[in-house]
């Protein structure tokens, strides 16, 4: 689904390795932080479990992200048990020259938005292929209450986007939290905040993929001449 053809000799693989051994940097220790979901998350992931001794843990974005956590030794707490957290660690599908994002690749819209918004610092890791001027290439994840799936699939065909039910197996996939993905495409979102703000309101929508208010705050991006920090 990428829209970017991956430039570099290294591969996407290597450097999202690369960026998720870079965010090492950025946990705090003593501290519980915050950790997302998908491929260089799971970078992230197997690198943090080479300092799991210095925090008390993490708490998770997904079930999936929890499995690996724990499987690793890494304690995992729950939302309400943390007052707050220094730093998220995440992913993201498209990040632009401000800071927003667009995510839900892998799902997780939902908890990620949750505990990014715990999180005074949001440290996006990503490899350079998800770079764009303006969000929207990516087909943007929506997380919907079923029933209110054909009624919104409308709504953004009235606003110029093609919007389809993300399927697993033939059938509707179901979130972490029983509800279901629209995938919509043909959106160019100029104005990421507005357009967070607006379609965060429409009846069933959970979460839009649209990350303006919890945006990042700083971006390790794997390039072909290693990591570079971007900060907004
Ligand atoms: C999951 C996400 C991920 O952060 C996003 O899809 C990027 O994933 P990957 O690191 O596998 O490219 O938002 O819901």
């Amino acid at each position: 689904m990428r829209h970017e053809p991956n430039a570099s000799p290294l591969s996407q693989d290597a450097l999202k390795t690369l960026v998720g051994r870079a965010a090492l940097a950025h946990v705090v220790p003593g501290q519980v932080l915050g950790v997302g979901t998908g491929s260089t998350v799971n970078k992230f992931i197997e690198a943090l479990a080479s300092v799991r001794e210095t925090i008390p843990g993490a708490v998770s974005s997904s079930e999936a992200s929890t499995q690996r956590l724990l499987a690793l030794g890494i304690p995992v707490l729950q939302a309400h048990a943390v007052e707050g957290l220094s730093v998220y660690i995440d992913g993201a599908d498209e990040i632009d020259g401000q800071g927003f994002m667009v995510k839900g690749g892998g799902a997780a819209l939902t908890r990620e938005k949750i505990v990014a918004a715990m999180a005074q610092r949001f440290v996006c890791i990503a490899d350079e292929s998800k770079q764009v001027q303006t969000l929207g290439a990516f087909p943007l994840p929506v997380e919907v209450i079923p029933m209110a799936a054909a009624p919104l699939v409308r709504r953004f065909a009235q606003m110029g986007g093609q919007a389809a039910l993300r399927l697993i197996g033939g059938q509707p996939l179901v979130t972490d939290n029983g509800q279901h993905i629209l995938d919509v495409r043909g959106l160019a979102i100029d104005d990421p905040l507005a357009f967070e703000d607006r379609v965060s309101q429409w009846p069933g929508v959970v979460t839009v993929g649209v990350f303006a208010h919890q945006k990042a705050h700083v971006c390790l991006l794997g390039t072909a001449t290693g990591v570079k920090t971007l900060t907004f």
